[in-house]
């Protein structure tokens, strides 16, 4: 799948390739058709080239993949070819994130022209899901220091002009809404800026035209940026890697810099892609698929979740078939609302109980206790800000402003890293839970540190971060953890390196919870989506909605539970517990399968299916978005194969059996489901959708 031969080298992934070519010490790169050589008219036309690497002085004025100054602030950035080879991939540990399994992969080397700088491109490619993971190795090769200004991971240069852009924007309880853009001269950029991947622009990109669809990823959490550049000429360059903003980075002689990994994936269409980049994702970045029934107490009590109220709590939880209850925010100090005793790690006995009380509960229960941390933050007011203010993040004249009431810890601080994992590794021991939620509630402003500087200081803030959560995880091997960022915020392929699940938002409006979902599913395989039921009227858009549809909605991804149990009907608890049942009877189908979505016209429904891989069973999420005629159709199913339909009623009581249909049928005509939402009742529904879950097995 890569052959070098003389001056031309390939990587095929089936049905997609790259093609590398040296003309004059140059490497031009061009996606599945061959540059030719009759095109190359001369240096000074740059702009019109596809090229595998871009700086300045090549006479490109397009935006470039790196910018290096040297001591004097020259730009010396005429990259040469040197060699290239086909390599095994180097040991990479775990500290820092990457694509796990690499095979052999292409490496480019090239030097500058006054021979002070080497650069290594590397390319690894996996055929299974048509994605080629990039790299570049930057090393000082002089004498005198040299500054990073600008070290992107991936550069593709696409031919046409006719391309779409796909991003996943969002906000707090809003997060990954599936944004098209026609791609138009000029420059887009899609970026975070916030030192958080950030709800506002995910990393991922989609960019396509009627033909090619290639996704492109970061794994990485911190500033990320990628950008689309189009010219006069109709070339079309995609960027992505790091956030150039406030970028400089020294190296010093004989040092070497090596950037975060980028991800570009193929596919023919949408559907394509998303099965492409979740088993990517899920071979190759992911520890794990497995994940327990959670039920988290934050929205049924909030701070108030006291002796008086869990125990009776769990029970509940523990009867109607979760694993484990998750003490959130407020077992911890004298934490009882958000404005203190982050960086206090010791449990509020007075409030939750002794260790040995709340030992006793679990004891002989199926269910198990889960602890929320919020390793990175100290609150102004806590015991360790007063013992250590140096900590805690500023601004270099000790100035900072909190958000939430917090402040973020200087985790490149080796000490306060060092300090803070052994008080979570401490409380973890004692506790014994066996899942930890690990949160991140407030972005940066201030980072002045001894231990780094500004212009390096989010890149070596993630070294850490991701050091100190991979030790954690060491130590405690049998615990489960998911990620979190006031939902959302860091919903990207760094965190889900260490992170297999993260919870996907804090919006957990049926109806908006499908927006999300359905960003978010996009390029994120439903394991890593964690999906928790809570109570109607929603807590953050007030408004109602069935439970039947909070289930529905919740079951394609980590089902969970967030509502107060204790104010719940007999019905709903019972309802609940059914549902729980039919989850576990069909999860393995919806977190291995294989996802395909249909979108009605006028966006009017949308369906969303898990297909197994031999394609004799299939389970469907059906949204519909108004009352009116409804055809649905179902994608990815064998076209030969017959199938049945059985409906899921609430309560798992009696389902529709539809006649046979084949395969082609159910996705080229499908069936009419209109009659299936006027059973839903609703006038408890004040969301405008309606939902109904499908499964469909070979007769
Ligand atoms: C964030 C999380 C919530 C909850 C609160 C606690 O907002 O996303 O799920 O844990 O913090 O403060």
């Amino acid at each position: 799948m890569i052959q070098i031969k003389n001056e031309t080298a390939i990587i095929d992934l089936i049905h997609h390739k790259l093609i590398f070519k040296i003309i004059s010490n140059r490497v031009f790169l061009s996606l599945n058709k061959e540059f030719d050589e009759k095109d190359y008219i001369g240096e000074d036309i740059y702009h019109l080239y596809p090229l595998a690497l871009s700086s300045f002085g090549h006479l490109d004025y397009r935006e470039h993949l790196i910018d290096i100054a040297d001591i004097n602030g020259y730009f010396s950035n005429r990259f040469l070819f040197k060699k290239w080879e086909v390599v095994k991939p180097v040991f990479q540990d775990d500290n820092f994130p990457h694509s796990r399994n690499k095979n052999e992969g292409l490496m480019i080397e090239y030097e500058n022209e006054s021979n002070s700088i080497r650069v290594r491109q590397y390319f690894y490619p996996y055929l299974k899901s048509e994605t080629i993971v990039s790299y570049l190795e930057i090393t000082n090769i002089g004498k005198e220091d040299i500054y990073l200004k600008r070290t992107m991971s991936l550069q593709l240069d696409l031919s046409g002009s006719d391309y779409e852009i796909t991003t996943f924007t969002g906000k707090w309880a809003a997060e990954r809404h599936i944004t098209k853009n026609k791609i138009n001269r000029g420059i887009f950029k899609n970026s975070s800026m916030c030192g958080a991947s950030s709800a506002f622009n995910n990393p991922a990109i989609l960019v396509n035209n009627d033909s090619n669809y290639i996704l492109f990823n970061l794994i990485y959490s911190g500033n990320h940026m990628s950008l689309v550049d189009q010219n006069f000429e109709n070339t079309t360059r995609v960027l992505i890697g790091m956030n150039d903003y406030m970028e400089n980075i020294k190296v010093a002689s004989n040092e070497t810099f090596i950037t975060p990994e980028a991800c570009m994936t193929f596919g023919c269409s949408e559907n394509d892609i998303r099965n492409h980049s979740h088993h990517f994702i899920k071979d190759n970045i992911l520890k794990t698929t497995n994940f327990p029934i959670v039920f988290n107490a934050w929205e049924a009590a909030y701070f108030n979740l006291d002796k008086t109220i869990w125990p009776r709590l769990s029970s509940i939880a523990n009867r109607v078939g979760a694993n484990v209850f998750v003490f959130d925010d407020g077992w911890f100090s004298t934490r009882n609302d958000e404005t203190t005793s982050l960086g206090d790690w010791d449990l509020n006995e007075d409030k939750v109980g002794s260790k040995e009380e709340i030992e006793e509960e679990f004891k002989n229960k199926k269910i198990k206790p889960g602890l929320w941390f919020e390793p990175e933050m100290i609150s102004e007011k806590s015991k360790l800000f007063q013992n250590h203010p140096e900590y805690a993040l500023k601004d270099p004249n000790g100035n900072y402003i909190l958000m939430r009431h917090q402040l973020i810890l200087d985790l490149v601080n080796p000490e306060c890293r060092e300090y803070i994992t052994n008080k979570i590794d401490k409380a973890i021991k004692d506790f014994n839970p066996i899942y930890v939620k690990w949160d991140f509630n407030r972005l940066f402003s201030d980072f002045s540190s001894e231990y780094s500087y500004g212009g390096k200081y989010i890149y070596d803030y993630y070294c850490s971060l991701y050091r100190m959560a991979n030790e954690l995880m060491n130590r405690n091997p049998n615990v489960v953890f998911e990620g979190c960022a006031s939902g959302g915020t860091r919903f990207d392929l760094g965190m889900l390196f260490y992170f297999s699940v993260i919870w996907t938002s804090d919006g957990t409006d049926a109806k908006e919870r499908v927006a999300i979902q359905d960003g978010t599913s996009f390029v994120y395989p439903l394991s890593t989506q964690s999906n928790h039921v809570s109570c109607s009227p929603n807590h953050q858009t007030g408004l109602k909605s069935s439970l039947f549809d909070r289930m529905n909605v919740a079951t394609f991804g980590q089902f969970g539970l967030e509502l107060n149990l204790l104010k719940e009907s007999k019905t709903t608890l019972a309802e609940l517990s059914n549902h729980i049942k039919f989850y576990l009877k069909y999860r393995d189908l919806i977190l291995s399968g294989d996802n395909y979505v249909y979108r009605g016209e006028g966006e009017s429904i949308n369906v969303y299916g898990s297909i197994s891989e031999d394609k004799k069973e299939a389970i469907y999420l059906i949204v519909s978005y108004d009352e009116k005629y409804k055809v649905a159709k179902f994608l990815g199913l064998d076209p030969n194969k017959k199938y049945h339909l059985s409906f899921h009623k609430q309560n798992n009581a009696d389902s529709d059996i539809f006649p046979e249909l084949t395969g082609e049928y159910l996705e080229t005509r499908g069936v009419v489901v209109s009659s299936l939402f006027r059973e839903n009742d609703r006038d408890e529904n004040e969301l405008g959708i309606s939902t109904r879950i499908v499964y469909i097995k070979e007769k």
